[in-house]
């Protein structure tokens, strides 16, 4: 039977991510990595992971967050994008709701994250350095007129399984189970520093997107660390009828920061895994046994944060909150 088993094990296919569900944990004005102290932030946040998420948060996450949104339980870390608002003709907003992956359970809106190590199918060889408490990033720009980013993308869900046929901006046409917002970070670090001014020149970007292996880090960000990735769901299917969208046949979204052309998408990043969770994890060979620890969808849906800035996100609003600034 030895040789039987031993068989399997080489035929059994490898994974080399690990992909979770986070429910929704708060939408705020919040932005602790570009605004840390602000309150509010300029534009509306959908944030995921653990309840120590606040303005100006700094340190190990992991040791202070009491729950997380997260599937799996140790992780701690803060996940967020801007929010998606549908605009009706006369110039309201209303907000687009968020759905879970298929794959996940049915957890409340949220997103879905992924850590790869050399790509979707293979671990390959390379050491994957894990982040240290304190990390942080942000790929993307609010202010980007422009696309050309492989990592950023949008995907026009046909149904809930869709994928591929990626756009560099918001899909012309209605999409009938809504839209996919696509963020891949970079995964090459200077291997100094936690931040940087701008959050991003800390890390260097090779990352060619679809969960390819990432190009090779060069010598100013030498050391190699997994590939985070979010797919944020948004169920546009209320707001597909034509007949409501611009006359002049451009397509309704925008961003909470008033973008349009879907350009500026941008996704934060704030590590918090508890311990060596996640260095554990990225040293497995495969990632289906990795020894991370789980909890249910009940308990991930249960961890929610008080909502510090009060203010109109939901129904028809003449404004997007904070004006939708940047
Ligand atoms: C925000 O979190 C930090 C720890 O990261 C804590 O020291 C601070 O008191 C918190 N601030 C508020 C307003 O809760
Ligand atoms: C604006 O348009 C939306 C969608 O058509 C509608 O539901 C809403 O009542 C309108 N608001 C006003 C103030 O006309
Ligand atoms: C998407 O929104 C529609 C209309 O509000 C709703 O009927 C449907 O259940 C939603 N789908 C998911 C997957 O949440």
């Amino acid at each position: 039977m030895k040789w039987l088993s031993l068989a399997l094990a080489l035929v059994a296919p490898s994974q080399a991510y690990i992909r979770f569900g986070c429910a929704t944990l708060s939408v705020q004005r919040l932005d602790p990595v570009v605004e840390p102290g602000r309150l509010p932030s300029a534009h509306l946040h959908q944030i995921v992971g653990g309840n120590a998420f606040n303005a100006s948060m700094t340190g190990d996450i992991g040791e202070k967050a009491t729950c997380t949104t997260c599937s799996f339980s140790e992780d701690f870390s803060n996940y967020w994008t801007a929010v998606l608002y549908f605009k009706a003709r006369n110039g309201t907003y209303k907000r687009v709701p968020q759905y879970p992956n298929a794959l996940l359970g049915s957890l409340t809106g949220g997103m879905t994250v992924y850590y790869l190590q050399q790509d979707f199918n293979s671990n390959g060889k390379t050491k994957i350095t894990s982040f240290k408490p304190g990390f942080r990033m942000t790929v993307g720009s609010p202010t980007s007129t422009k696309g050309g980013n492989p990592g950023l993308k949008y995907t026009c869900l046909k149904d809930i399984m869709t994928r591929g046929s990626e756009t560099d901006d918001f899909p012309k046409q209605p999409c009938a189970a809504g839209i996919m917002a696509i963020h891949h970070f970079p995964a090459c670090w200077d291997g100094k520093n936690l931040d940087s001014p701008n959050h991003q020149d800390h890390m260097y970007n090779t990352v060619k997107g679809m969960f390819q292996n990432a190009g090779p880090c060069p010598a100013s960000h030498p050391v190699r660390m997994p590939q985070v990735a979010y797919e944020t769901m948004w169920n546009t299917t209320q707001f597909n009828d034509k007949s409501l969208w611009p006359a002049d046949g451009s397509q309704p979204f925008v961003w909470s920061f008033d973008d349009s052309k879907g350009y500026g998408t941008h996704g934060d990043y704030l590590f918090g895994w508890k311990g060596d969770a996640l260095q554990r994890a990225m040293d497995s060979t495969s990632l289906v046994s990795n020894n991370l620890k789980t909890q249910s969808v009940a308990e991930a849906n249960k961890c929610a944060l008080k909502t510090t800035i009060n203010e109109p996100i939901d129904g028809w609003l003449d404004k997007l909150p904070g004006a939708g600034g940047m």
